[in-house]
């Protein structure tokens, strides 16, 4: 049974990879890869449970700043999953699609974001969005760019702009997010979703990302659930 105020949209910062693996004497790299099998993991689990959009901080625009053997080994492991996972996201309906900037990043990832992308683009089970290059500034950035070139080309009215027609020019048009969810007990937004969160419900753990399994989602919608949304109003 779904209940019916199941979060529409929910979204993680899928933070801790690190530290996790810190803490077990191993590389960085490990708690990454271990974190790539926990998405694969939680991500059926909430789409199963009634969720139609689930979107999930992957790689920031500020993590280029880390050293290039971090981020090359992000990159292999994103284009390693889009392969791996391409059929498994098939067999359970799920659509995948990418937000971020594609400046900067290789072409064999913007191959790898292009071939799932449309490999999966009939499913209509629930959406999978893959925060890449993102950052949320940037992509308020980028929208009001497109709505300027529009402007330009005569091929806008202005007036028709408002909070809810806005999304159609964000990277994905996706809902407002329901439930804001960050691992590792960062208590920080670090540039994610700006816009689609102006009334999400906050969740913190300290659970590190990689141990971040079902039971620890079922845990954060049992909270959102008591949560009461006002919305400005009484
Ligand atoms: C999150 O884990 C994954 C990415 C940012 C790519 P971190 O790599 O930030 O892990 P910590 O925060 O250093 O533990
Ligand atoms: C946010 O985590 C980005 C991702 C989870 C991909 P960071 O680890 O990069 O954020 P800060 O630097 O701690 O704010
Ligand atoms: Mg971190």
């Amino acid at each position: 049974m779904i209940d019916s105020n199941i979060p529409a949209h929910v979204a993680i910062i899928m933070d801790g990879n690190g530290r996790w693996a810190k803490e077990r004497g191993k590389k960085r790299s490990e708690g990454h890869l271990e974190g790539s099998k926990t998405l694969k993991k939680i991500s059926q689990h909430i789409l199963s449970k009634g969720v139609k959009q689930l979107s999930v901080f992957a790689f920031s625009t500020e993590n280029f700043k880390r050293d290039k053997e971090e981020v090359d080994y992000l990159m292999n492991l994103i284009i390693k999953y889009f392969k791996k996972e391409a059929d498994t996201f098939n067999k359970n309906n799920i659509k995948v699609v990418i937000s971020g900037r594609k400046d900067n990043l290789r072409d064999d990832v913007i191959e790898a974001i292009n071939y799932i992308q449309n490999y999966t683009k009939q499913n209509t089970g629930g959406i999978l969005n893959i925060c890449l290059n993102y950052g949320g500034s940037e992509e308020i950035i980028d929208a009001s760019k497109k709505i300027a070139k529009l402007y330009k080309e005569d091929k806008i009215d202005l007036n028709t702009l408002n909070k809810e027609s806005f999304y159609k020019y964000l990277y994905n048009n996706l809902k407002p997010i329901d439930l804001m969810i960050r691992t590792s007990g960062e208590l920080r937004v670090s540039n994610f979703m700006l816009y689609q969160m102006a009334y999400s419900e906050f969740y913190f753990t300290d659970k590190y990302f990689p141990d971040f399994d079902e039971g620890e989602f079922d845990k954060a919608i049992d909270e959102y659930l008591k949560r009461t949304r006002r919305f400005g109003g009484v």
